[in-house]
């Protein structure tokens, strides 16, 4: 199954390549340049959301959830994306935003059924949720004096998913889209559609909660996290069964028990693939990820396939947030990402280790920036293709919508001709795994996780050592480095024990198989 064996990789459209001069990145663009994920040997492509939307929230506020939103192009030139997509092997999945729609959308309007509305309590809000965007998860409508439920922005009113209308409208528009060509979706939200029926209030987070709960304050045990979320999820993996589509969830839950869930029984009956936040959110250390990636090999059910990330649109980019700019470090990270057992989704840039840019006050336009003070732009910035002036990205002279990050070490065109760049290290990890089947449905055995050293194996005959730490290590074992992320070592025959440099890395296929 080509979302098991391959490679995901995930375009913020309005960041990858504006093919008319605008400013912003649009559908053309990504057409263009479908040669660069050939070339990577890419297997999947994720595009964030491409609907109509007046952009209170980047295309997450939907106003049209069966169109394509006019600055990205048209619905020709995604059937275009879709069909030049498919003669290079890749399969394209739209990003399906089931949550909330805009306030634009003319559901509000006319539907006002499909929505969360109440009574207030007390003169303010119906209860004490909060948006994640900061500040009630309510909002009074003049008119009626009634409250809606939005967990983002005002701009996104929750829907009620306890009505069966939302849910055969929903129904429909997985079915519109396959039917077009379309190989799956990403499901943002994918834990939170559901909400108590009561809506009682959330209680409060606790020192034991995960980070990101605790700066919120309160648990959203109520407001989202509802277990009926799974028979939506069932639902929707029949339908996508008919046309052997793929569903990957942001399943944004900070215990690996509740991801497994999110996997259905036995692994087969609600999503593919679920987003592990618990990895991606952790701090970059060994003695932190290592166990999560052991606890997560132990629960998922047995049919259910790992999925991971370093980045995303939502989180500052890996190289500043996990390597904090060290160059070694960025590629230790690659080469975990690409030789863990499990799909990996590389974000737009990660394969350049793109470093997250500086926004300036005046060119915010994040709504979570500006309501909580911690934006997203910075991870979102345009696509470096060269070091020319518009970087590829754009024609010379014109301003992009948000600004351009530093392109002298991170480019497409200067990592291309360097063997060195973390470029070249993803491309030549990904053709590796292509061939061997190891790297692919080999098991996961970790053998040793202290310190800043982590040493595992795929199946029986690949090791992998990383050395995260500031000084040399040496690590046992007989065999021949395939790729280090010091690529002058690749081919290096190891007699008796490995030496790592600090910051660095190496696939060893070991002299004999393991098959204990
Ligand atoms: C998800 C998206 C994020 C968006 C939010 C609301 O978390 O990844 O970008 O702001 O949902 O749709
Ligand atoms: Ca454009």
């Amino acid at each position: 199954m080509w979302w098991r064996d391959g490679v995901i990789y995930q375009v913020y459209p309005r960041s990858f390549a504006d093919s008319n001069g605008d400013g912003v990145g649009d559908l053309r663009g990504i057409i263009d340049h479908l040669d660069h994920l050939s070339w990577l040997g890419i297997d999947g492509l994720w595009l964030n959301p491409t609907f109509p939307s007046p952009n209170a929230d980047w295309g997450f506020d939907v106003s049209d959830y069966r169109g394509v939103h006019p600055e990205l192009g048209t619905l020709e030139d995604l059937d275009e994306l879709v069909a030049r997509a498919r003669e290079r092997g890749i399969h394209v999945l739209l990003d399906l935003v089931p949550n909330h729609t805009s306030d634009e959308h003319p559901w509000f309007r006319e539907r006002r059924d499909f929505y969360v509305w109440r009574e207030g309590r007390d003169g303010g809000p119906p209860n004490n949720w909060l948006s994640i965007f900061g500040g009630p998860a309510w909002t009074r409508d003049d008119e009626t004096g009634l409250w809606y439920l939005h967990n983002f922005d005002p701009k996104q009113p929750d829907l009620d998913w306890w009505n069966d209308d939302v849910r055969a409208e929903f129904d429909d528009i997985l079915r519109f889209w396959f039917d077009r060509g379309i190989a799956g979706f990403r499901i943002d939200v994918a834990h939170g559609i559901v909400k108590d029926r009561e809506l009682r209030d959330n209680p409060e987070a606790t020192a034991e909660d995960a980070e990101v709960v605790q700066r919120l304050g309160q648990r959203l045990v109520f407001s989202m996290n509802r277990p009926e979320v799974h028979d939506v999820l069932r639902n929707w993996r029949s339908l996508s069964d008919q046309y052997d589509g793929v569903l990957v969830g942001e399943t944004y839950v900070h215990d690996l028990e509740t991801l497994a869930r999110f996997y259905g029984e036995d692994g087969v009956d609600e999503l593919h693939l679920a987003f592990n936040f618990v990895f991606l959110l952790a701090q970059f250390d060994v003695e932190t990820l290592a166990p999560v990636v052991a606890r997560t090999e132990e629960l998922l059910p047995e049919h259910a396939w790992p999925v991971w990330t370093v980045g995303n649109h939502d989180i500052t980019r890996f190289a500043t947030r996990w390597a904090r700019g060290d160059a070694g470090l960025a590629r230790c990270v690659l080469m975990l990402l690409l030789t863990l057992r499990g799909t990996p989704v590389l974000y737009y840039g990660d394969e350049l280790a793109m470093a997250e840019t500086e926004i300036p006050p005046d060119r915010v336009v994040d709504p979570e920036a500006r309501r909580t003070g911690t934006g997203r732009d910075g991870a979102r910035t345009p696509m470096p293709w060269s070091d020319a002036v518009g970087l590829g990205f754009t024609e010379a002279g014109v301003e992009p919508w948000l600004p351009f990050g530093d392109a002298s070490v991170a480019n497409v065109a200067s990592q291309r001709a360097d063997p060195g760049s973390p470029l070249c290290l993803v491309r030549d990890l990904i053709a590796l795994r292509r061939s061997e089947p190891d790297l692919l449905g080999g098991e996961y055995t970790e053998l040793h996780a202290a310190g800043d050293v982590w040493v595992y194996r795929r199946g029986s005959r690949h090791l992998v050592a990383l050395n995260c730490g500031d000084e040399e290590t040496v690590i046992e074992g007989a065999g021949t480095i395939v790729i280090c992320t010091d690529r002058r070592r690749d081919g290096e025959r190891v007699e008796r024990a490995l030496r790592l440099a600090p910051r660095s890395g190496a696939l060893v296929r070991l002299a004999t198989p393991n098959d204990g």
